[in-house]
């Protein structure tokens, strides 16, 4: 055997088996642009060896068999493939070959060759599609398949919500058969990818396999809830023409009902066509769904029965490719990289390869579950995706070209930078009143600031302008000085001298000075700034304002339970968890020490913010303790009938029985029957006590407040929000709730459907506010909405 033959026998082998798992499986496991390399090797081989080409070759057909759990369907006209043009030159040979097929005048260097009409398409990245309408109803839906035998998925195409069920409209042909891809817009397919994450489905590679996947799926049901949208581009077997030219029959589909690209247009020769490429190349990024490139067909229908076709495509039309989004790569190293606030994260680093015109060496590989769930080892084959601007991604492993001495990927035991201890972040979950801990996607360094590379990040962070704001220190500056042993804590930079920075690369005495003073300046913080700046990881300038506005001092923000953060706005027990165990860390609080002996003031320090130390009630503390089936409802019974923690912790099961039904009441004894939940449960309540926003003193803190002494009443539906929380909020604002409208009324709020409520307070002139109005004067008070 020679050579050639022996490397067509491979090609083959390698492409039939690519075929299956692209058209059959849905599986793909080397980009289009790989699987055309092949196919074009082998084409080369056949072309200069003909006695070898046999008629079971790839080059001499489309795809391959289809799945056997779908019926099969015979496609009366055959599914064709579309022949490739990477270059400009490849169109313009096109052009010429379209131009002397049809005896037109070729023209020269010059021009003065005959402009031959053509229809310019978006290839949109899909999967083809068949779709049969018999007397205007959609009788059958078929995929490609190898051409000739597709799969029937008619009840699956069904689903497509832009697919129509009948044909609008009069005059069509009795026999119909439309063509066109289904796929799936780039928002869909990340929506889709995220609800699989979160259900712990399979994630998609691109958009394409998440069509094909969700198309081919055997339980329509499932196709129901995919996100797939079709467009149709041309026809199959009809049993009368519809039109003279291929825009004539789109643009009648279209009016039948039939949705069609909105980037359809005529070019009139070869020019245009290069512009049309251009413009849509530009635009690419920007389109709601993935293109591979554009197709250019023979407008006219007659010119395409005279130019007629080859083995595996029409002679009439061809695809212009944009560059491949898609590349593969070998993966050389997983090094991993140290954030501020800890967390070790893995990136690939890959043999360069340029992808759609940019070289790549480097792809974020997010955490170690995201590693797990590629199945990535080093040394593997790895497609790389680069889609629009995105930061380039590891979308797939080629399990077949997976060498003998691939290597796993491990999470170091010790941080790259400084040595320290790597550790698994833990979930924090509450669910049924009891906390539950997972395992994290998290690694984390725990030398924090003592780690150099979380030193150089926190001291940035810390320096930068919506935190401390100390000007004239970049990052390059903050490298040199910890690197240099001048800085190992934020504090140090409020001990560094005029010596030490004048000697770093970029200072001079001028901007030395001006940095000192800088430095200087920075000493007196808000709270809220100085909280966001000491980064705390999960901790952003929100939930710094609202740490500091509620708690008021950072002797409070320091020791405050999880339990009693809880009531911040927008703060879970993950972050409330992540907040305490900051300040709970010796290192951290050495740190915050130092600050404050080397001068720094904290501002707007003072009192709880009113509206949170109002939002404690005895009803609300008990439902934030999570007795499981007890809601706010009963919690608010419990603090009617025993009006303190202790007396619902001691109270009999006669008591409790009236104040809850039995399941309830069986809940709150489980409850508090564990020893470690009274604890919980009383060391928050001492905590709110000591921070004067308990219950008990509420008269006290509601005199200070913006409606103490008013009387409010709400009517209609509110949409915004519940009732319950409306009347929340108007008490948190220090306003009493009532029932009924009198004379004594200050305000009425009232939603649709209001009533004799409503017309009273007209006619009592009261201020009536409506739920908008009403909401507007929420977040004037500062009430979160
Ligand atoms: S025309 C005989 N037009 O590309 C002409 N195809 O490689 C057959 N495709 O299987 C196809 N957008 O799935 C045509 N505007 C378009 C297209 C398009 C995407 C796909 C189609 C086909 C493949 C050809």
């Amino acid at each position: 055997m020679t050579a050639a033959k022996n490397r067509i026998l491979e090609l083959r082998a390698e492409l039939d088996q690519h075929n299956y798992r692209y058209h059959v499986l849905d599986e793909p496991s080397i980009p289009d642009i790989e699987y055309d390399r092949l196919f074009h090797e082998l084409k080369a081989l056949e072309a200069a060896n003909p006695e070898l080409v046999t008629s079971d070759s790839p080059t001499q057909r489309v795809g391959s068999a289809a799945l056997s759990a779908f019926t099969q369907v015979r496609h009366e006209v055959p599914m064709l493939s579309l022949g490739n043009a990477f270059e400009e030159t490849d169109m313009r040979e096109f052009d010429r070959r379209v131009t002397e097929g049809l005896d037109l005048p070729v023209g020269d260097l010059f021009g003065g060759g005959a402009a031959v009409e053509y229809s310019c398409e978006p290839k949109l990245d899909g999967l083809a599609v068949s779709l049969l309408y018999q007397d205007g109803v959609l009788v059958r839906g078929a995929t490609r398949g190898d051409g000739t035998t597709g799969e029937d998925i008619s009840v699956n195409v069904r689903t497509v919500r832009n697919i129509p069920l009948k044909l609008h409209g009069t005059g069509w042909p009795a026999t119909l058969e439309v063509r066109g891809e289904v796929f799936m817009s780039k928002a869909g397919f990340e929506r889709l990818n995220a609800t699989q994450l979160e259900v712990g489905g399979k994630t998609f590679a691109n958009p394409r396999n998440a069509a094909a996947g969700s198309l081919r799926q055997l339980d329509s049901k499932i196709t129901a809830n995919r996100p797939l949208e079709f467009c149709c581009y041309g026809i199959g077997q009809v049993s009368a023409d519809i039109a003279e030219t291929h825009i004539g029959n789109l643009q009648q589909l279209k009016a039948w009902g039939l949705p069609i690209s909105h980037e359809l247009k005529l070019a009139n020769g070869i020019a245009e066509c290069l512009a049309y490429y251009r413009d849509i190349g530009e635009r690419r990024n920007a389109l709601p769904y993935e293109i591979d490139g554009v197709v250019f067909k023979v407008n006219s229908i007659a010119a395409q029965r005279e130019l007629g076709f080859r083995a595996r495509e029409p002679r009439w039309a061809i695809a212009h490719k944009f560059p491949a989004m898609e590349e593969l790569t070998e993966l050389l190293d997983v090094e991993f990289q140290v954030g501020r606030t800890g967390a070790v994260t893995p990136v690939a680093r890959l043999k360069p390869v340029k992808v759609a015109g940019v070289t790549v060496a480097n792809a974020t590989l997010h955490n170690m579950d995201e590693v797990a769930r590629l199945g990535l080892m080093i040394g593997d084959t790895v497609i790389i995706r680069r889609a629009g601007d995105v930061i380039p991604q590891v979308v797939q492993v080629v399990l077949e070209r997976r060498p003998d001495n691939a290597r796993p990927v491990k999470i170091p035991e010790q941080c790259p930078v400084c040595g320290s201890h790597v550790e698994r972040t833990q979930l924090v979950k509450r669910s049924k009143g009891r906390e539950t801990i997972s395992e994290g996607a998290v690694y984390r360094c725990v030398g924090r600031l003592a780690c150099g590379a979380q030193l150089k990040q926190a001291i940035i962070h810390f320096v930068s302008r919506r935190a401390m704001d100390i000007e004239g220190l970049g990052d390059k500056s903050v490298e040199q000085l910890v690197d240099e042993g001048l800085v190992s804590s934020p504090a140090d930079l409020y001990a560094l001298k005029f010596e030490d920075i004048v000697d770093l690369e970029g200072f001079a005495e001028v901007s030395s000075n001006k940095l000192l003073s800088a430095i200087e300046g920075s000493k007196k913080p808000g709270l809220a700034r100085f909280i966001y700046a000491l980064g705390i990881p999960d901790v952003g300038e929100e939930t710094a304002k609202v740490l500091a506005r509620s708690l008021g001092s950072l002797e409070r923000v320091q020791r405050a339970l999880p339990q009693v953060l809880t009531y911040l706005p927008d703060v879970g027990l993950e972050v409330a968890h992540e907040i305490h165990s900051f300040f709970e860390d010796a290192h951290n609080q050495q740190v915050i020490a130092d600050l404050l002996k080397h001068g720094l003031q904290i501002q707007d320090q003072g009192d709880l913010g009113a509206e949170f130390a109002a939002s404690t009630t005895l009803g609300g503390f008990l439902d934030k303790l999570h007795i499981p089936s007890v809601g706010p409802g009963g919690a608010q019974k419990l603090a009617e009938k025993f009006g303190s923690l202790q007396g619902v912790m001691s109270a009999d099961w006669l008591d409790m029985r009236q104040a809850l039904p039995e399941k309830q009441a069986n809940s709150v004894r489980e409850f508090f029957a564990s020893e470690e939940n009274r604890q919980l449960a009383e060391a928050a309540e001492k905590q709110l006590a000591d921070f004067g926003m308990h219950w008990q003193s509420e008269k006290k803190v509601v005199e200070g407040l913006p409606l103490a002494g008013q009387t409010w009443v709400l009517t209609g539906s509110l949409e915004l929000m519940s009732r319950d929380v409306a009347k929340d909020k108007l008490e948190s604002l220090g306003a009493k709730v009532a029932g009924s409208v009198s004379a004594k009324t200050h305000c009425v709020v009232a939603g649709p459907g209001a009533g004799s409520k409503l017309t009273k307070a007209n006619e009592l002139g009261l201020k009536v506010l409506d739920e908008e109005a009403f909401v507007g004067f929420l977040k004037d008070h500062g009430v979160p909405v």
